[in-house]
């Protein structure tokens, strides 16, 4: 069985790995819901997947606020009857340092990644459990297990969402519902050609991560087959969170 009728809320689908995720189920026959606050780059794409006589829908929403959650869901629900997948994309991520980073500029990451994670997989899952249960993904980050300096609210949200995926996964058990993440390494959303020599090379896969690469991810643990795969957490990040590095 492939995801052909199958219905796949994207959020964050307007750009980056979102669109290239949301691009792979329409090449897969799903129905698409592009979830996003970028309205210029969403129509676009879903008139690009509809002149591929693919079926997809742009749905303006702020993921952080329940009342925008909740009408994308019953909008996806009226038009394509129900939900099979959720991938909780939509992220953003602020780099400050920690002592300058205010209570409004954390509250903003953590209700994005976190609270809007939350929002959008409890409103979806609501349809789910009425049909025939459902695939549930959240795009978290190898920041959530590892850092740099100044990214306190980012990584706390991400570490958050693998909670979230571990606890949604025992809960949402009974209804048929799998969760599980997925943490991106480097995946470059721009031009790859401007890549260096050394962005590639501190791979251990020897190159940076593309959208596809997690976008290939998506499919997979979309897919009925794979559902005795649930509460995991997938490292896609070309070797570098299993890299070991001494100073000389
Ligand atoms: P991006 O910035 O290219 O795309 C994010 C999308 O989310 C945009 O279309 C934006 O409009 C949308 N968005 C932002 N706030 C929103 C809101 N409140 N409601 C609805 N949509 C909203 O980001 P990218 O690089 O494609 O990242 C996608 C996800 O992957 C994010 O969660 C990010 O944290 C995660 N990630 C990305 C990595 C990378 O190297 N690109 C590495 C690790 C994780």
């Amino acid at each position: 069985m492939s995801n052909k009728g199958r219905t796949v809320i994207v959020t964050g689908a307007a750009n980056g790995i979102g669109r290239s995720t949301a691009l792979a189920f329409s090449q897969e026959e799903a129905h698409v819901v592009i979830a996003d606050i970028d309205k210029e780059k969403g129509y676009e794409l879903e008139k690009m997947i509809r002149e591929k006589n693919g079926r997809a829908i742009f749905v303006e929403t702020d993921i952080s606020d329940s009342g925008s959650v909740t009408a994308m869901v019953q909008k996806t629900v009226s038009l394509y009857g129900h939900i099979d997948i959720l991938v909780n994309n939509a992220g953003i991520s602020t780099f400050t340092k920690f002592f300058d980073l205010s209570v409004s500029a954390w509250e903003k990451v953590i209700n994005v990644n976190l609270r809007g994670a939350f929002l959008c997989s409890q409103s979806a899952a609501v349809v789910m459990k009425s049909h025939d249960g459902g695939a549930i993904i959240n795009i978290a980050s190898t920041r959530a297990l590892m850092s740099e300096p100044g990214s306190e609210a980012y990584a706390a949200s991400k570490g958050g969402l693998l909670a979230l995926t571990h606890a949604m996964a025992a809960s949402l058990a009974e209804y048929r519902i799998t969760v599980n993440a997925i943490s991106p390494g480097w995946i470059h959303t721009g031009d790859y050609t401007t890549l260096r020599g050394i962005d590639h090379n501190q791979h251990l896969s020897r190159r940076v991560g593309k959208p596809e690469d997690i976008a290939r991810a998506c499919l997979f643990l979309a897919h009925p087959d794979n559902n005795f795969i649930t509460g995991e957490n997938l490292v896609i990040d070309g070797g570098m969170t299993r890299k070991m590095i001494y100073e000389e």
